[in-house]
This record gives C-alpha cells, sequence and structure tokens, in this order.
C-alpha cells in the first residue's frame, strides 16, 4: 500500500535558521514553501532523492503544531507515506479498527490529498497518507 516515503516532518521553532541549517550544512535548497492555513503550519520543502524533509513552523499559537512544541520541543513530528488512493489507505486503516484523525481524505500542501492516522495506534507516530 505505502509506495515511497514521502515526506519526514520535523518540527522547528524557527523555520529561517532550519532552512539556512539545511542550506549551509548540506547543500540542498528549498523547493517549495507554503503556509497551509487551515493547519495553521510554514513548510519549507527540501527534495532527498524522490521524498523531502519538510520542515515545519507555526503561524498561530493554536496550531497543533505550536502546541506540539509546547510539549515535546523541535523534533520529528509526523511521517508522509505515498499511497495511490489516499482514500482506500484510510478505509484500510479503519477497516482494522485502528484510529484516524481525519474520517475522510481532506487537501494538503502541494495539491497533494492527505489524511492522518492517530499516533496512540501506530506506536507512538503521526502518520500521513499522501496521494500526489
Ligand atoms: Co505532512
Amino acid at each position: 500500500m505505502l509506495t515511497e516515503i514521502d515526506h519526514v516532518a520535523i518540527a522547528v521553532r524557527d523555520l529561517e535558521a532550519a532552512v539556512e541549517y539545511y542550506r549551509s550544512t548540506y547543500g540542498v535548497e528549498v523547493e517549495h514553501r507554503e503556509v497551509v492555513e487551515k493547519d495553521g503550519v510554514e513548510e519549507a520543502l527540501i527534495r532527498v532523492a524522490e521524498s523531502y524533509v519538510q520542515l515545519l513552523t507555526p503561524v498561530r499559537d493554536d496550531s497543533p503544531v505550536a502546541r506540539f512544541l509546547e510539549k515535546r520541543g523541535e523534533g520529528l513530528h509526523h511521517i508522509g507515506y505515498r499511497v495511490a488512493s489516499c482514500a482506500e489507505a484510510l478505509e484500510a486503516v479503519k477497516a482494522r479498527g485502528h484510529r484516524v484523525i481525519d474520517e475522510a481524505p481532506r487537501p494538503g500542501s502541494r495539491g497533494t490529498t492527505v489524511a492522518f492516522v492517530h499516533p496512540k495506534d501506530a506506536f507512538g507516530t503521526l502518520i500521513e497518507l499522501v496521494e500526489e
């Protein structure tokens, strides 16, 4: 069902500092930046082969990522797995009786369709199903 790692998302407090760290240390450039208003985040995508590192920072205090930073500090936030069909993958997770955060697929960044699976049933990792 999972065809590729789409992105590894890392929550950071200072997006510019994180981008500069990746640029100056690893020689990589940001391929895409986007503010996702609904989630209250700004992201910077750095391509690594066919996958991305997604640097993620809150743009509002009530953003889930703001709460994450407050509780857990900076670091790994979620893993996005590429799937052929987000709807089918989400139904398969639900059919196994596992909790999900999104009951139905919704728009993600870059024009993708996404749904989040609950970390409590996924061994502590927030999982995002990503259909391009
Ligand atoms: Co993501």
